[in-house]
């Protein structure tokens, strides 16, 4: 949520923070800004929209110098305009800052300052920290910033710089992720490792309650309360390709296509077809305390919630360990009931979401054994548990997840099999049976992937819906949950995913010619049923439109469209259902002229609460 950006050393740091905030765009862009300094004064510009707003605002007023700071903004406190904008300034204008994150009791400390005789000018949040910092600046900008953090509650990362104490860039971590690039005679910040690729794949994280001093001749790290410290240097192993469009329109599609490439790169060494087993030891916990789990229960939000609900079918079915799904900005304030024998699986793409991190830091108290299941490996929830199952999708870029959510079945369709070997609940067969499809699954997506056109045209008849409901069963009923946030996310459609079993207590009162249904039927064990529910919308004068394997041919009579998936083992039919129902949110979405990328009001790593 908001992205920050900075840059010391040689180069003209205007294109490289502008090209920065680009690739951290999807956390935020509902208004955007830079700050950098030349000889003079620190020269600010921002912007209301996004970046392409700011970088017609530099055609018209251009600025230049050797270091900076810049940021793109998610709003929280006070509206998205260029007076809220970030960078912001103290009363001078010598002292400029950018944040992500939320400062609690601001309004205590902007009250406390106007008293003092600060004037502030916007209605952020943010705002307190620079006047903070002016109030204790003497001759030193680290030493006032340090100062300044005693008075902050709440969750920052946030870079200063001041034209009066200058070639420097101070940052402060306590809370959203941040990050200093290590360049050759020049450095880098960032929110994320997406902008640094380009410079370089040396990076160091800073921890919670952490501060860098970013200079032309070297970085210090140090605590809040002074004293240094001797950082890891980290190399990332991701390409600048990766986050590049490659030909497609959009990077939604993108990821889609790229779902077998992430599927075969998750499930890499991770299988053992001689012994029809799945190798997990790489999660880091002991054998024993797994054969001890008696319960499991899993924290999420949004689609790594409904990944979350996918894996509760497969752990059940193959492990017998029964699963609760959170949502995790509930659980974090109920009553925890968990033991040594709980097993407590936080599932995160960014690995910063506020909520499941909070809630995981909360429910520590009663010591359950913890596993991430991220995409980010050195993100806050990967490094906070004992335990760490990476999916291996590559960076993200669409704010809509497609790619993230096909990697987190996997990998916990992988772990579903690892608890069921450990606890023998599962037999060689069964277990070897589900490898093999596991490894089939890439090659059938590719199937679907090849014959798109029918699904864009059926999907541009829906431009003008208003409503969609989305049904399926069993491991199929989260898959509905998914169809329907994807639809309602990037087309702004309002769209509900529904168990179809449930439809007769009280959704069928909806079905009218004008609420189309989706209806998940993959040939499983509850496939009759389902078409006992289509037939019930059927005769309201629904139209429906069904998920089938390619060789069912009955369904064609009764629905009004199908889509067709290839056959397969009914419990792993998640994984092909998802795709076709991705594609239909895109192509309405893009049909519509939507910004699918970038969908109104989201930011793609929550990390406020
Ligand atoms: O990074 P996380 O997986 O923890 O993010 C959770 C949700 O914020 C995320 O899945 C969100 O729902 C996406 N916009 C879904 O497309």
């Amino acid at each position: 949520m908001c992205g920050i950006i900075g840059y010391i050393g040689k180069k003209n740091v205007v294109p490289i923070l502008i090209e920065g905030l680009k690739k951290l765009e999807y956390r935020g862009y509902d208004s955007a800004g830079i700050a950098v300094v030349d000889d003079g004064p620190i020269l600010r510009r921002r912007a209301k929209g996004k970046i392409s707003v700011l970088e017609d605002v530099l055609k018209q007023d251009e600025v230049k110098g050797n270091y900076g700071i810049g940021h793109t903004r998610w709003a929280t406190h006070g509206r998205p305009s260029e007076e809220n904008a970030h960078p912001h300034q103290d009363c001078t204008g010598d002292i400029v800052i950018v944040h992500n994150g939320i400062i609690e009791k601001y309004m205590d400390l902007k009250t406390q300052l106007s008293f003092e005789g600060h004037k502030f000018q916007t209605e952020t949040d943010t705002e307190v920290i620079a006047h903070l910092i002016e109030k204790y600046f003497q001759e030193n900008l680290e030493e006032a910033v340090r100062q300044a953090m005693e008075h902050l509650e709440g969750e920052f990362a946030v870079a200063v710089i001041s034209s009066r104490d200058r070639d420097k860039i101070v940052l402060v971590k306590q809370g959203p992720p941040v990050i200093v690039g290590l360049g050759e005679n020049e450095y880098f910040i960032s929110s994320d490792v997406n902008p640094l690729l380009l410079y370089t794949k040396d990076v160091v994280f800073l921890n919670d309650g952490e501060m860098a001093v970013i200079e032309r001749e070297g970085v210090t790290y140090s605590d809040f309360s002074g004293k240094l410290l001797k950082k890891k240097i980290d190399h990332i192993n991701w390409n600048p390709l990766m986050i590049e469009k490659s030909g497609f329109k959009h990077f939604m599609l993108k990821e889609i296509f790229e779902q077998p490439r992430v599927i075969r790169d998750t499930l890499k060494g991770r299988i053992s077809m001689d012994k029809g087993k799945v190798l997990l030891g790489e999660i880091g916990l002991p054998p024993e305390r797994i054969k001890s789990i008696r319960r499991v229960v899993i924290l999420a939000c949004g689609t790594s919630f409904n990944a979350s609900l996918v894996g509760k079918y497969f752990i059940e079915e193959i492990a017998g360990i029964p699963v609760d799904v959170e949502y995790a900005s509930e659980y974090r304030y109920r009553n925890f009931i968990l033991d040594k024998n709980s097993l407590v699986v936080a599932v995160s793409q960014s690995g910063e979401t506020a909520d499941t991190l909070a809630a995981l830091r909360a429910l520590k108290v009663k010591k359950p054994l913890t596993l991430a299941v991220c995409n980010v490996e050195s993100s806050s929830i990967a490094r906070e548990t004992a335990g760490l199952l990476m999916t291996h999708a590559g960076p993200e870029i669409g704010v809509a997840a497609t790619k993230t959510f096909s990697a987190q079945m996997t990998a916990l369709m992988l772990l579903a099999l690892y608890l069921g070997q450990i606890n023998e609940s599962m037999d060689k067969d069964t277990g070897l049976s589900y490898i093999k499809e596991l490894q089939r699954i890439p090659t059938k997506i590719e199937s679907i992937l090849s014959q798109t056109e029918g699904l864009e045209k059926l999907a541009k008849k829906f431009i003008s819906a208003s409503h969609f409901l989305y049904l399926g069963r069993w491991a199929n009923y989260p898959i509905a949950l998914e169809g329907a946030l994807k639809l309602k996310e990037i087309s702004y459609i309002h769209a509900e995913g529904y168990p179809s079993g449930e439809m007769k207590h009280g959704p069928i009162a909806l079905i009218d010619d004008n609420m189309p249904t989706m209806a998940i039927a993959p040939k499983d064990r509850i496939y009759e049923k389902i078409m006992s529910n289509i037939s019930e919308i059927k005769a309201r004068s629904g139209y429906v439109i069904a998920v089938a394997y390619e060789d069912d041919k009955e369904i064609e009579a009764k629905v009004d469209a199908v889509i067709r998936i290839p056959a397969i083992l009914p419990l792993l039919s998640p994984f092909l259902t998802t795709v076709p129902l991705q594609l239909f949110a895109y192509y309405i979405a893009a049909a519509r002229g939507a910004d699918v990328d970038q969908p109104r009001n989201l930011a793609k790593s929550v990390t406020v609460e």
